[in-house]
């Protein structure tokens, strides 16, 4: 159990020093889901640059761009460690494809939803199965929903820690770790996609845009898939 010592301490820790604080904390179970988006990317980068006792996973969609398995596989090369891949479960996406359509999600948000529930929420509550703390990219500034959001949470459903180190970052200082560190991303970025996930579901966004907004960009629901929400 982390104590509210332990979390005050962890407000004040950089971001490896963070890391190698909860790995010091948890002899196992610590894990990070990344989307390979610029966020994970930085914490991919201190924890395999740092060789902590952490597992990353992403989880694969099957409908991810061509360019996240181009990084997937250079970050393999790269730091010589493995990122482990969660696949959604066939049958679900069969069932779901055969009854409702192969781009069903345009149709309705319950549409939309089902499709993230099986095809990221089922596989991230398999990759967390025996974890007992849960990294996560997540920024403050992102959206509305993740304004309040604490660097460190129990999270009641999964019954685990969820620690989201980059919580009160700016996306400046997200993007000079990148820099500094010369770590390797997207090549979307620099195409105007800033907040990427699954192909069918993101556009590159106009300047003055919010970073979301090509984030299931014809619906005006929350733009959320339920990886995060309460
Ligand atoms: S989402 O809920 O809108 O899809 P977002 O792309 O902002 O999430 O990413 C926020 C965090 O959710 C990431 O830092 C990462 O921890 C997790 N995440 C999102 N998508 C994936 C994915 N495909 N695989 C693993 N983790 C993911
Ligand atoms: Fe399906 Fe789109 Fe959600 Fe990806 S983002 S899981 S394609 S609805």
């Amino acid at each position: 159990m982390l104590s509210q010592e332990d979390i005050n301490t962890l407000q004040q820790l950089t971001l490896e020093d963070g890391l190698q604080f909860i790995s010091s904390k948890f002899s196992e179970g610590v894990v990070f889901s990344t989307s390979l988006g610029q966020e994970d990317q930085v914490i991919t980068d201190a924890v395999f640059k740092n060789n902590l006792p952490i597992k990353i996973f992403t989880l694969d969609t099957g409908r991810l761009f061509y360019e996240h398995y181009d990084l997937l596989s250079k970050n393999n090369s790269r730091y010589k460690k493995t990122t482990e891949v969660y696949f959604p479960e066939s049958a679900d996406v069969e069932k779901f494809v055969t009854e409702k359509g192969i781009n069903a999600f345009y149709h309705s948000v319950e549409n939309r939803k089902e499709c993230c529930f099986i095809r990221k929420v089922k596989p991230l509550n398999r990759a967390l199965e025996n974890a007992k703390i849960w990294i996560t990219g997540l920024r403050a500034e992102q959206s509305e929903n993740r304004e309040n959001m604490p660097i460190l949470e129990w999270d009641e459903d999964r019954n685990l820690y969820k620690y989201n180190p980059l919580i009160n970052w700016t996306y400046q200082d997200v993007l000079d770790y990148l820099k500094l560190n010369n770590v390797q991303e997207l090549s979307l970025h620099k195409k105007g996609f800033i907040s990427v996930g699954c192909q069918p579901c993101t556009r590159a966004i106009e300047e003055g845009e919010n970073p979301r907004a090509g984030r299931w960009w014809w619906e005006n629901s929350q733009k959320e898939c339920g990886l995060h929400s309460h």
